[in-house]
């Protein structure tokens, strides 16, 4: 009988498991540390990650505009596209002119369906390594490799040569003006010449075979780097030696990226909205107008001159928080749009928001208003980035 017992609970836990949310978020890497360190754990897109530790989500804000953060984005899918029909068959899926890349430089890109709608967006570098290294939102993961893998199926049906890689490291992103200073001090090559969207390998602060690329995702000078996980926290734990460095979380990193006017997959940005709706027009190569062959281009290139009749914005407004879904009204009050992310801007202090609205009242400057518990707030169309973004240029 304890015999049945004892399997009747184990039978149980494994139920358990699947129906517990909690049991079955993913880790990354750094999981353990993050609780060591205070982190506070929250579910974000499968994944328990830290939405701040012991600093507040404004403290840590305003300590990456000012010195550097360390973030925790291990939860990103990480992909290198091999073959040398790898530049055709990722044309074959995102808006840029990937052809066109130096060298190890990289560049923001929109997976986009038939429909024209953004199935989501992602980084796409093209490496002196032989192979294309991809990295696209955690949110995402499962419909872009499914994605990829269905188009890589046709075009080894086609007899083309690409294979996909999906990796399994750890990525950090190192943000802030004091970046390059902390990151110098463990790297043998110069940072000055990595410039922004430019990515190299390098041994870091002894740690071997990362991927070193000078971007992210809060509008200042950083890099993400990629690292095998079994030395992740090692890397972690080194820079953060230096008292410039602390680690940041989800909170921050949603202001900051707010801040510079950058969209979130899922909020600012999904199937539902064409890259002209959401202003990323600049995100479509030239020659890609011109060929219209990729997915959705019979619907998105005429966009680009005729115009859409909604817009993304920025909103400027003081009062009350503005959150995703509240209503966008004009002067006089007729709902023209929603908001799909706001918060307090921890730099500006006052509330910074994006949201999409009728083309008549997308230009800078136009009063409008916002509905916050039932009462109509002004908010002025901006400009974004709301902060300036402070990229290395070189
Ligand atoms: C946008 O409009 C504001 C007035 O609301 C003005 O001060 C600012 O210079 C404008 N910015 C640009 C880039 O046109």
């Amino acid at each position: 009988i304890m015999k049945i017992g004892l399997v009747l609970a184990l039978v149980f836990l494994w139920i358990l498991h699947f129906y517990c949310p909690q049991a079955a978020l993913k880790k990354t890497p750094l999981f353990d540390f993050h609780r060591e360190q205070g982190g506070k754990m929250v579910e974000f897109a499968g994944w328990s990650m830290p939405v701040q530790y012991k600093d507040s989500h404004i403290v840590s804000h305003m300590h990456t505009r000012e010195h550097c953060s360390i973030f925790d984005v291990s939860h990103m899918l990480q992909t290198k596209v091999h073959g040398k029909d790898r530049v055709k068959f990722m044309e074959s899926l995102v808006v840029a002119d990937v052809g066109e890349l130096q060298d190890n430089q990289g560049t923001l890109s929109l997976f986009t369906n038939e429909k024209g709608g953004i199935m989501d967006d992602l980084i796409v570098t093209k490496t002196d390594q032989g192979y294309l290294y991809i990295v696209s939102n955690a949110g995402c993961a499962d419909k872009d490799s499914a994605h990829m893998k269905a188009r890589l199926a046709e075009f080894k049906a086609a007899g083309l040569d690409v294979d996909l890689e999906f990796l399994d490291e750890a990525l950090i992103a190192v943000q802030g003006p004091s970046m390059s200073r902390v990151l110098q001090a463990g790297l043998k090559e110069d940072l000055g010449k990595l410039t922004f969207m430019t990515s190299t390998l390098a041994t870091v602060f002894g740690v071997p075979g990362c991927r070193v690329t000078r971007c992210g995702y809060t509008g200042e000078d950083g890099v993400e780097i990629s690292v095998p996980r079994s030395r992740v926290v090692e890397l972690t734990e080194k820079m953060l030696a230096n008292s410039e460095v602390k680690l940041a979380g989800l909170g921050a990193r949603d202001s900051l990226r707010l801040e510079a006017g950058l969209c979130l997959y899922g909020n600012d940005i999904d199937e539902t909205t064409t890259p002209v709706e959401a202003t990323l027009v600049w995100t479509i190569g030239k020659r890609r107008r011109q060929t219209k062959d990729f997915p959705g281009a019979a619907i998105i290139v005429p966009q680009i001159k005729a115009k859409t009749a909604r817009k993304r914005v920025g909103l400027v407004s003081t009062g009350p928080p503005v959150r995703q879904h509240t209503p966008i009204l004009s002067s006089d009050g007729k709902v023209i749009g929603e908001v799909t992310s706001g918060c307090p801007s921890p730099c500006l202090k006052k509330n910074v928001a994006m949201g999409y609205v009728d083309a008549a009242f997308a230009k800078n400057g136009t009063a409008l208003q916002v509905e916050v518990r039932k009462k109509a707030v002004p908010a002025v169309v901006s400009k974004m980035p709301f902060v300036p973004t402070n990229y290395y240029s070189g």
